[in-house]
């Protein structure tokens, strides 16, 4: 896409886009790629709290803050300002009240720069928090199936395989999008799931390991990279294998180091001779 051609899709648009061309997003958490997925043409950018495992090194989104989102945030905007922009509400930023969930997503939009925020799970209580936000006129994103931040009691694992957990997650999404949410994450649920939310909801369903059948579709920036870090999903596709690339150049670079191959002449200033000479005279 040329440079000029691109506006920043708004809820809206992502929501118009129900049931046709299909929306592409990543979950990306840096200035460098958040600027090369957006010279891509990619059109949504999650600043997930993946990050905990992607980029902080921790073992589980649950150490994730609002403040580590919104440092991320920024970088993200401003390496993709004409992207739509999600910003993740982390573990404990929404669940207190009301009051919490609006004073946090409020950052997100207002300090951040995200287009919307997104929040985890179909229950009672989170369709309540998602009504709430999208009332105050913050564009909600929702998150269902295997939602991370529920890992220690849900699990990590695919979920909707049984006819219970499947009509649950099949209610969940209907209540998310009756209370106002304007897309949905589908994690980890069977295509055949996935296909009839899809079918049964009137917003964009985004697929994350859920088959084909999803209107868009998301994957982890340093999973479909080949960067290895703490976070492994299995049904992630590799595009390249940057990991091996980026340690092989810091290998050559530490052997041309030790060498003193690097830096040649080509990246070495010299003191004009005069003034070498009158310093060494001196
Ligand atoms: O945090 C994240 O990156 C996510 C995606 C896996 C959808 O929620």
């Amino acid at each position: 896409m040329a440079e000029g051609d691109r506006r920043r899709l708004s809820a809206r648009d992502v929501a118009a886009r129900k049931g046709g061309r299909k929306l592409t997003a990543i979950a990306a958490y840096d200035y460098p790629i958040a600027r090369l997925i957006e010279q891509a043409g990619i059109e949504i950018i999650l600043v997930g709290d993946s990050l905990g495992m992607t980029a902080l090194g921790y073992d589980t989104p649950i150490p994730v803050t609002v403040e580590d989102i919104l440092h991320h945030c920024r970088a993200i905007v401003r390496g993709a300002p004409e992207t739509h922009v999600v910003a993740d509400l982390p573990f404990l930023s929404y669940h207190l009240s009301d009051a919490q969930a609006l004073e946090n997503a409020g950052r997100m939009l207002q300090i951040g720069g995200a287009t919307s925020v997104k929040l985890e799970g179909g229950s009672d209580q989170m369709t309540a928090r998602a009504r709430t936000l999208v009332a105050a006129g913050i564009p909600v994103m929702g998150h269902i199936g295997l939602t991370p931040q529920s890992g220690g009691t849900a699990g990590f694992s695919a979920q909707g395989g049984d006819a219970d957990s499947a009509r649950q997650i099949l209610a969940e999404a209907q209540a998310l999008a009756a209370a106002g949410v304007y897309a949905m994450v589908v994690e980890a649920v069977p295509a055949e799931l996935a296909s009839l939310i899809t079918a049964r909801v009137p917003v964009p369903t985004i697929g994350i390991g859920s088959g084909p059948d999803c209107d868009g579709q998301i994957l982890v920036a340093t999973d479909m990279l080949g960067i290895e870090s703490k976070l492994f999903l299995t049904f992630a596709k590799r595009y390249a294998n940057l990991g091996a690339e980026i340690e092989a150049a810091f290998r050559a670079y530490l052997s041309e180091v030790e060498s003193g191959v690097f830096p040649g002449p080509e990246l070495t200033t010299a003191l004009p001779p005069e003034v070498l000479r009158a310093l060494t005279d001196a």
